[in-house]
């Protein structure tokens, strides 16, 4: 069927053209908020004098009996009628004759660019939840493991010793970002464009506000040509998702590594991996995989909807309807990862004694020793220097730097001797790192463990 009915068309739209520019498969999850949006202009059309309080009810009613057949599954979706907004109407109509002036002021150009606000309002709102759960698993991880020390990296080299709860909650970090971006984008999504027309609103005495508090959006749009082809808050949450899930990318690939036999800091719960058909020892990471994998997905959605804006000339553009599938399917595919990392982070055993063996290389420390030597009054340049000698000498030697004896060490005053000795001396390799991370306290963002524990509690209290 066409939009306008047998009026300007006589004949009919070829087969495949219309099955190309049919939408209602995957439009049709914006029902809801058609239906809202249709209440709203239904009462906005009624303060205008065009529908009779009679006729309101009536629409009203049937637009309540439709959603309740939509959410029963009962509703009898027409391909012929192309999309989410011809299907509700003509269903509506067949019951109801006044529904034939609903459309009155109304074009599906500001109708789908209000569904699809009202859509993302909602998204959001979930988004927001799931990222949050997902913080939670990390936080509640960190604790569990809150003694633990690993080897922190720079170019996937072993670096310096942190806590894996620093590590983790760096993760918390980025996603509280994430969620900030999310905000970000509803707040300017916040805009009410029904009311526009088709482009250049109506010569009937549309009282939008009324619209804007029915809907409670925060703003009706100023330019109603800007309103109708405005994509600009659905490629903002593109830009927020594809960025949230390079961060699940970035984790997944973290926590793949250090299951690895080769790092072996941790496991994913059994039911988070899968066996090989061929190799009967595996024990691979497939859930994480995925996650790390489906982030191409969602980056490209971006790229597609900045691709399919580029060039548009104002103002709406059938083009306009690609928007769809990508954001939904961003929307989908994010909200999964973010659910199954969730449980899957939750799921990890982690192997302390395997990280604290790879955090114990007494070379790990090599900057705590140029920063006491700096602290025992010597420059940090030649502090540098002193302790590159020194892990050189033990290299040569086949020995490790905590074993070297004052000799070994060039040009060090008694004073330097007893910094060297204070960091790398005197006790297991578990207590070495402890003292050299509590020698970080007061150091804001930084890993002591009282630093870290006061981080943790306060990421519980905040995500409560
Ligand atoms: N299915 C369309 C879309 O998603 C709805 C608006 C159609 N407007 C039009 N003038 N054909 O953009």
């Amino acid at each position: 069927m066409r939009a306008a009915g047998k009026g300007r068309f006589q004949g009919k739209v070829d087969p495949v053209a219309e099955a190309f520019g049919r939408s209602v498969h995957f439009d049709q999850r914006l029902a809801r908020h058609d239906l809202e949006g249709s209440r709203a202009h239904a009462a906005v059309l009624a303060k205008a004098g065009i529908l009779r309080r009679k006729e309101v009810a009536a629409i009203r009613k049937g637009l309540d009996r439709i959603e309740r057949e939509i959410v029963q599954g009962k509703f009898r979706w027409k391909d012929s009628l192309e999309d989410v907004h011809m299907n509700i109407e003509a269903a509506l109509t067949a019951r109801v004759p006044a529904g034939a002036k609903l459309h009155t002021g109304r074009s599906r150009n500001d109708q789908i660019a209000t569904d699809m606000r009202l859509w993302l309002r909602e998204t959001i709102q979930s988004d927001v939840a799931a990222v949050t759960s997902l913080q939670k698993a990390l936080v509640g991880l960190g604790m569990r493991y809150k003694e633990v020390i690993l080897p922190g990296y720079t170019h996937l080299q072993r670096g310096q010793p942190v806590l894996l709860a620093h590590h983790l909650l760096a993760y918390v970090e980025m996603l509280e970002r994430d969620k900030g971006r999310l905000a970000d984008a509803a707040r300017r999504a916040d805009v009410l464009p029904l009311g526009s027309g088709a482009l250049a609103g109506s010569t009937l005495k549309l009282n939008r506000e009324l619209a804007r508090k029915l809907l409670r959006f925060r703003e009706t749009s100023a330019n109603s040509m800007d309103a109708v082809a405005d994509r600009d808050f659905l490629v903002e949450y593109l830009a927020a998702v594809a960025l949230g899930g390079v961060h699940l990318s970035r984790l997944a690939e973290d926590l793949i590594l250090f299951s690895t036999s080769e790092f072996g800091f941790l496991r994913f719960g059994e039911a988070f991996t899968t066996g090989s058909s061929l190799m009967p020892q595996k024990r691979n990471p497939d859930v994480a995989e995925l996650v790390r994998g489906k982030s191409g997905r969602l980056c490209g959605h971006l790229v597609a909807l900045l691709t399919i804006l580029k060039g548009l000339p104002l103002t709406y553009n059938r083009d306009l309807q690609e928007d769809k599938e990508a954001v939904f399917d961003a929307a989908d595919t994010w909200k999964k990862s973010l659910e199954v990392m969730a449980r899957a982070v939750s799921s990890i055993e982690v192997d302390a004694g395997a990280c604290l063996y790879a955090a114990s290389a007494p070379e790990l420390l090599a900057t705590d020793v140029a920063d006491a030597l700096v602290q025992s009054g010597m420059p940090f340049r030649r502090a540098h220097q002193v302790v590159g000698a020194a892990v050189r000498a033990a290299e040569e030697r086949g020995t490790r730097i905590d074993r070297l004896e004052e000799r070994d060490w060039n040009g060090l005053t008694d004073r330097d001797w007893k910094a060297v000795v204070a960091v790398l001396h005197g006790s297991s390799p578990s207590a070495r790192l402890r003292r050299a991370l509590q020698s970080r306290e007061g150091v804001s963002g930084a890993p002591s463990p009282s630093g870290i524990q006061a981080e943790l509690r306060r990421w519980v209290q905040r995500l409560k």
